[in-house]
């Protein structure tokens, strides 16, 4: 690690949702190797990411929370509030993405998606955001999808969802953006996660390596999306570099999407 020119978040307390592992991991790392604690919050364990920020010689928390529950995100805050005092940056990273032809979709299916990628977002927001705000000082890094300008079908209620976290994200900018806080969105393409790796392929397609190839064909950089090519951008929103970006949403995405 380069301390000389990773030193931008020094100090700061960085929260990332969904980081037991996929781009929620390799987020806190870069978090962390950049020079923030990490707050690790995932409903499974986060020993293996809790060690990688460690190794860059950061503390990492790690808070087993079903963030989708009201009351369990109260006791994050509590527990962050007592360990930490102040969370600094926010990375509303957990989300699910369920494939399903919208006849299929019940309603406690689409409510488990928006419960997730959406509810989640408001809640773990409205529980450090307005700290931020008391400060003077936060960075809230929403992870919306290219899937949203793509449309790809069986995806109602996820490109539902990731269109409700570009709104919320403008939303929310034009409220806190006067008080230090910004608020932005990144919005990748397919990318290699576990959640990804470990999902059966579209119709037609004979693997998951098969999807991974046909749609990094579609980038203008056409070779499959890693966690990594995603990290750097998130710390960069987290950064001083970035005091003057919000409301955005950026497509991190090898140029899939060309707007
Ligand atoms: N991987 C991609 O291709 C891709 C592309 C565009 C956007 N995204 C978005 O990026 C984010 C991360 O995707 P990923 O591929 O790393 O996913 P992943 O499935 O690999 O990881 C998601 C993590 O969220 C955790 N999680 C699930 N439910 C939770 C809950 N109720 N409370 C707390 N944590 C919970 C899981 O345990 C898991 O560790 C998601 O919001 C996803 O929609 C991913």
């Amino acid at each position: 690690m380069n301390d000389v020119a990773r030193a931008s978040l020094d100090g700061k307390i960085a929260l990332v949702t969904g980081a037991a592992g996929g781009l929620g991991q390799a987020f806190a790392e870069r978090l962390a190797q950049d020079g923030a604690h990490a707050v690790l919050v995932d409903i499974k364990p986060c020993a293996e990411t809790a060690a990688l920020v460690e190794a860059a010689g950061r503390e990492a928390m790690s808070v087993i929370c079903d963030i989708t529950s009201e009351e369990s995100v109260a006791y994050l805050a509590a527990e962050v509030e007592i360990r930490f005092g102040r969370c600094d940056i926010l990375v509303n990273n957990a989300g699910i993405y369920p494939i399903q032809p919208f006849e299929q979709v019940t309603f406690a299916d689409w409510r488990r998606v928006m419960a997730l990628n959406l509810d989640a977002v408001f809640l773990v927001t409205k529980a450090f955001a307005p700290g931020m705000k008391r400060r003077g000082f936060g960075r809230v890094v929403n992870i919306s999808s290219s899937t949203l300008n793509t449309v790809a079908s069986g995806y109602t209620h996820y490109i539902a969802s990731k269109g409700g976290v570009v709104g919320f994200t403008r939303a929310l900018a034009t409220e806190l953006g006067n008080h230090g806080v910004t608020v932005n969105a990144i919005s990748p393409s397919l990318t290699r996660t576990p959640g990804t790796e470990g999902r059966a392929p579209r119709q037609g397609r004979a693997s998951m390596d098969e999807e991974f190839e046909q749609i990094a064909r579609l980038q203008a950089i056409r070779r499959v999306q890693m966690p990594a090519d995603l990290a750097g951008v998130v710390s960069f929103l987290a950064s001083d570099d970035a005091a003057f970006i919000t409301g955005q949403t950026l497509y991190a995405d090898g140029g899939m999407v060309r707007v």
